[in-house]
């Protein structure tokens, strides 16, 4: 796991790369600060610490994060929690949760983070991005006519 860091007076931007779903939010947003091919990839004097505390609450893997030098506050997790199920992609949570393994030990976790609903990560229960390698396809979501006219659970099959 690397865990890299990039200062300037203002602002400390750390990087997980055990956490990075490549979604690409960063480098779509602020290019200029964010280029994954030209190191570092990181040119944290490239704009200012609001914009680079922004792009970086945009990244939905929580593989970025920040903190402040200057007298602006830490990132405020959501309230209350939201779950994106992204199109062909993970699910992405926004606010303070607890994720545990089976046995009750907690996953490091902060304000946002990617799980895996392809089942193709080697890094469950988060996204790893494995999802574009084999092609994961999300459906629209439906209720069949099966399901609304159910009068109980033996009424269901499996799609
Ligand atoms: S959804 Fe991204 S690896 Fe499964």
């Amino acid at each position: 796991m690397a865990q890299r860091r990039y200062r300037t007076d203002q602002i400390v931007v750390h990087w997980n790369s055990e956490r990075c779903a490549h979604s690409g939010f960063c480098l779509r947003n602020l290019p200029e600060v964010f280029d994954a091919e030209a190191p570092p990839w990181v040119t944290v004097d490239a704009a200012s610490a609001d914009a680079i505390a922004g792009a970086v609450e945009g990244c939905p893997s929580g593989a970025l994060s920040y903190e402040r030098l200057d007298d602006e506050p830490d990132e405020i997790p959501d309230e209350p929690v939201t779950i994106v199920p992204w199109p062909h992609g993970p699910l992405f949570v926004r606010g303070t949760v607890r994720i545990l393994d089976r046995h009750g030990e907690q996953f490091p976790t902060g304000p946002r983070v990617a799980l895996c609903r392809c089942g193709q990560s080697r890094n469950h229960p988060f996204c790893d991005a494995s999802h574009a390698e084999v092609g994961f396809t999300s459906y629209p979501r439906v209720i069949s006519d099966q399901r609304k006219e159910a009068e109980s659970p033996a009424d269901l099959e499996p799609r």
